[in-house]
């Protein structure tokens, strides 16, 4: 009986090991080990310096970072070479530091898993095109399940940035211009890369970034200044890294932008106050890339030093390449302007994430080469990447019923470098993809049809060549349809990837038009990791599907779509301007004193262009039709405003409906958005099937920040919205008491 109960209760104590308090007991007695140096120590984090499968450089500086791993003075490693043998190289690395350091702390291991580790998804603006929740969280995971079969235990990611600006190349690795949309998906991934248990040996811990505001660089160009209100801070910047945060992510990163004259790095409002005041997150916070040293460029410190003391006041916890903490921390400590405490805080929070991860139990855990050989890159999880990457694309436009293809269509051109390109397709920040090794449209358009001839034509480089021109449209004269397959390669868009003009680039445009002109069948594929302005195209085109950069699966998804295997349901998470002088344009913005007005010269509009965009967000079609009834709103129990709408498929086939739900609170305290997505539902119907879709407004959905923090929501009309886009909606209205 005796012996029952104690094994009982080593069971319940072992299950419980992991527990919050034992680990804080653990961080107390380590912490009270470490000296000031290897406190700091923790706090730094060196990019991988050295081909670790071969002998070190004499490089002084790779010397200097191999000593600082013996002498356990590095908290954390990235990029170790990760292309090839990323499980030996790693453990290589860790056994450095915990077989000659006094303390034997092991490291934790970053990179940039963004959108999959080997088998790439598409990547996080086409996922977020799916607005499947389900299928966002199980790309994470899969992406989380292959890096740590391979050595890595955090990854930077997800990228949580809003942005109305599609200039701004990083658009490709966010979810979209809307917060509400941002956050779910924000905290789809979170759980994905997270799991359940940060402890088992296939989750990652993840990192919400950039904190904060990123995404609002001036001009769309990337690193540019940011000048955001608070009530664009709180109400739009900030939800997707609270649901984050409540999603219990375990670090943020911080972005390279100067925050309204503070830089983000150094900014105490937003790590000491908001983060870890109000929000209460206990997990750290890493700098971007060198962005401590970069405040000396931003006119914020007078020099490395100063940088380091702003940093680690602000809240910043950990050091990525600046080498700012290694340099000055101590010194700031003797000298009495940097508080020990401070230190104390950023470590428990940095030994806290390892200890949950199961570091101090084993070292190596991820570090197997059987399970990696098993894991990375197997059959299922190439078959959920074409299953993601299909939910990820749009129809925008399909005049007469142009798409889908019949499978015995007469002879087809496939028109466009990026039609056989293998590499664009798995886009930007591929982690350990093989080069060239997505499935292209060709590839997969040939799975459906010998009947096919395919022309380069033009590169989607900005290359001015055009002499592959008179071959296409030589091509295009024989063909009974052309499928032209343009826009960006992979490396168009991205970090560093800003540009001023959004429309296809190089010469694409001239050869879609030069083909048109012989040819007006044509169904264009666009490829791409940002909106495009596409005006012309649709204006002419019958058929437009946004394809964006799929992954490894790339044109088994497009031909699927394509040959009417799959019937697009994808929506659009950003809007499509018309032309570049619409930018910034977002569908959630205020009204102004005087809206547009047609026959009203004196009202907030263009000369010279109309206000909407070409395609609005939430927007994309399906093969088949959706009709959109009887919405109501039953608002007698008040904290539970129920609204149902019924939704037909009056189409001949199956299809997939993203049910939108908008809301405008009339007159408020602070001026409300002319419409905010506060509900999204993904339905299946079949042909001449009906649903009746419901959702429940509480004072979550209704409310809004104020500019000092505070959430309220209050009495007065609101407007309810439902729809299929942000632009076609059934309207009614409720009063809030
Ligand atoms: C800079 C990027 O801004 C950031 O997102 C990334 O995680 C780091 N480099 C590390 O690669």
């Amino acid at each position: 009986m005796v012996k029952v109960i104690l094994l009982n209760l080593i069971l319940v104590v072992a299950a419980f090991s992991n527990n919050e308090a034992i680990i804080d007991a653990k961080i107390e007695k380590l912490l009270a080990k470490m000296t000031i140096e290897e406190k700091i120590g923790q706090m730094t984090q060196y990019n991988g310096f050295w081909e670790v499968t071969g002998p070190v450089p004499n490089d002084g500086s790779a010397n200097l970072k191999y000593e600082d791993l013996k002498n356990g003075l590095v908290g954390s490693m990235l990029n170790i070479n990760y292309k090839t043998n990323a499980v030996e190289n790693i453990r290589k690395v860790q056994e450095i530091v915990v077989n000659n350091s006094r303390l034997g702390i092991p490291l934790i291991f970053g990179l940039d898993v963004i959108h999959g580790y080997k088998t790439i998804m598409p990547i996080p603006i086409a996922e977020a095109s799916s607005w499947d929740l389900e299928a966002i969280k199980k790309s994470a995971r899969i992406a989380a399940v292959e890096a740590s079969a391979s050595g890595i235990n955090w990854t930077f990611a997800p990228m949580v940035d809003i942005s109305h600006d599609p200039r701004w190349g990083r658009v490709m690795e966010g979810a979209g211009e809307d917060p509400f949309l941002g956050a779910k998906i924000a905290a789809a991934r979170v759980k994905g890369f997270q799991g359940d248990d940060l402890s088992a040996i296939n989750t990652i811990a993840a990192t919400a970034k950039h904190f904060a505001g990123y995404g609002f660089a001036e001009a769309g160009r990337d690193y540019n200044t940011v000048d955001v209100g608070r009530i664009t801070l709180y109400n739009t910047i900030l939800p997707p890294f609270k649901a984050a945060v409540e999603s219990n992510v375990r670090a943020l990163m911080n972005s390279f932008n100067v925050l309204n004259g503070i830089p983000a790095t150094g900014n105490k409002f937003l790590l000491r106050d908001i983060l870890k005041g109000v929000w209460g997150f206990n997990g750290f916070v890493v700098s971007d890339w060198s962005s401590i040293r970069e405040m000396i460029n931003h006119g914020y410190a007078a020099g490395l030093k100063q940088a380091a003391e702003l940093a680690i006041e602000a809240g910043c916890d950990m050091d990525m390449e600046s080498y700012a903490y290694k340099s000055y921390l101590k010194e700031l400590v003797i000298e009495g302007k940097v508080d020990i405490s401070m230190i104390d805080d950023a470590v428990r929070r940095i030994l806290r994430v390892k200890y949950e991860l199961g570091l101090f139990d084993d070292p190596y855990k991820y570090c197997n080469s059987d399970r990696s050989k098993k894991m990375v890159g197997n059959s299922e999880h190439i078959a959920a990447a074409l299953e993601i990457a299909k939910k990820s694309i749009v129809l925008l436009k399909n005049e007469n019923n142009i798409l889908p293809l019949k499978k015995a269509q007469k002879k087809i051109a496939v028109i466009g470098a990026l039609a056989e390109d293998k590499d664009s397709p798995l886009g930007n920040w591929r982690a350990a993809a093989e080069a060239n090794t997505a499935v292209s449209v060709l590839e997969g358009i040939k799975n459906y049809t010998d009947n096919v001839v395919y022309i380069r034509g033009i590169d989607a480089d900005s290359s001015m060549d055009n002499s592959g021109f008179p071959e296409a449209i030589d091509a295009a004269k024989k063909a009974d349809i052309v499928v032209m397959v343009l826009g960006e390669n992979g490396n168009q868009s991205g970090e560093a990837r800003s540009r001023a003009n959004i429309s296809l680039p190089g010469l694409q445009q001239e050869l879609l038009e030069a083909v048109y002109n012989v040819n007006k069948k044509i169904v264009l594929v666009l490829m791409n990791g940002r909106p495009l302005i596409i005006t012309w195209a649709d204006e002419h085109l019958p058929a437009i599907l946004e394809t964006w950069h799929l992954g490894s699966q790339s044109g088994n998804a497009i031909a699927g779509a394509l040959f009417g295997d799959y019937n697009p349901g994808g929506k659009l998470p950003m809007t499509f301007p018309r032309s570049i002088g619409q930018i910034p344009i977002y569908y959630n913005h205020y009204n102004t004193g005087r809206p547009y007005v047609k026959s009203e010269t004196f009202c907030s509009r263009y000369i010279d262009e109309v206000n909407n965009p070409l395609y609005p967000f939430g927007y994309g079609l399906s093969y088949t039709r959706f009709e959109y009834s009887n919405l109501n709103i039953d608002d007698s129990d008040q904290k539970n405003i129920k609204v149902t709408v019924e939704v037909k498929n009056v189409g001949k086939i199956k299809g997939e409906e993203v049910v939108q739900l908008y809301i405008r609170d009339k007159a408020a305290r602070v001026v409300r958005p002319v419409k905010e997505l506060k509900g999204f539902k993904k339905i299946v119907l079949d042909p001449g099937q009906s649903k009746r879709v419901e959702f429940i407004l509480t004072d979550r959905e209704l409310g809004y920040y104020l500019s000092n923090g505070e959430y309220i929501a209050e009495p007065g009309e609101f407007e309810v919205m439902v729809g299929t886009n942000s632009r076609d909606v059934l309207h009614r209205k409720f009063i809030l008491k």
